[in-house]
């Protein structure tokens, strides 16, 4: 073995993951958490060392991913507790224990797995993201101008991944499952803000003036702290509250 190789293996910590296994298809299985060790190397995330887990050590073990890089929102759990997608995780800096356990709220598929789109699916649905418009389309036209801070507005709002990460931390669904949670709030925020969507914010408040949407926000802001693309969603409430505020005065 090479000098610097030697020296970079002695470095290498050994770490514990405690890993969350259930089948909810199979009957007699119980929920149980399982430790594995796994060597840690350079740059290594929660993704790097859950394929090491399943390449290594048990292929059986579930659980999603897609690009490997914070794009698609796959693969969000509870990493020590707190909600967070694994490829975007770095375990250096982190405990050599480390606790992983799937997204609570939405439906269990398997040990890390969770189905959250079924659940964004219903949401899309409820918030009837798409324009709204009466206006005939013309391919002969030329471009809708859209001033940069409206297209601005837009754009923070589009990068959510539907993770789920806000829906995972968030208190008030735990109490109220029909609540629409801050990534439903912020689908709400995009089409608002988008002049080509000539819904009314009477219309809007029939989707979300109520308990159910943006009344009914406790207000502890984890999504906020949570979301894995820094989406201003304390923001995005306060203005879906605001108009919403406005509209119901205005009955
Ligand atoms: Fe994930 Fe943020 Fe979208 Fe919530 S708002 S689903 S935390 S990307
Ligand atoms: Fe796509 Fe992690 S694998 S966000």
């Amino acid at each position: 073995m090479e000098k610097g190789a030697r020296s970079r293996a002695m470095t290498n910590r050994k770490l514990t993951i405690s890993i969350f296994r259930y089948n909810p298809n199979d009957p007699v299985n119980k929920p149980a958490m399982v430790d594995y060790q796994v060597e840690e190397s350079e740059r290594m995330t929660l993704f790097m060392a859950l394929n090491k887990i399943r390449e290594e050590q048990d292929p059986s073990l579930v659980f999603d991913f897609v690009c490997r890089a914070a794009i698609c929102g796959s693969c969000a759990m509870l990493i020590n507790g707190e909600p967070s997608l694994a490829c975007k995780t770095l375990t250096k800096g982190m405990p050599d224990r480390i606790t992983l356990v799937p997204l609570p709220f939405f439906k269990l598929v398997g040990d890390l797995s969770v189905d959250t789109g079924t659940w964004f699916r219903g949401l899309n649905e409820r918030t009837q993201a798409w324009i709204h418009t009466d206006k005939k389309f013309d391919p002969t036209d030329g471009e809708d101008i859209m001033k940069n801070k409206t297209a601005q507005e837009i754009y923070e709002a589009e990068r959510c991944v539907e993770c789920g990460c806000c829906i995972g931390g968030c208190a008030t669904i735990k109490m109220n499952n029909q609540f629409i949670g801050a990534a439903g709030i912020n689908r709400v925020a995009r089409f608002m803000v988008d002049p080509r969507d000539e819904r009314t914010d009477g219309q809007f408040f029939e989707i979300v003036g109520n308990e159910m949407g943006t009344f009914g926000c406790i207000g502890l802001m984890a999504c906020d702290d949570y979301c894995p693309m820094s989406i201003p969603l304390q923001n995005q409430l306060a203005y879906v509250r605001r108009n919403m505020a406005i509209a119901g005065i205005k009955g």
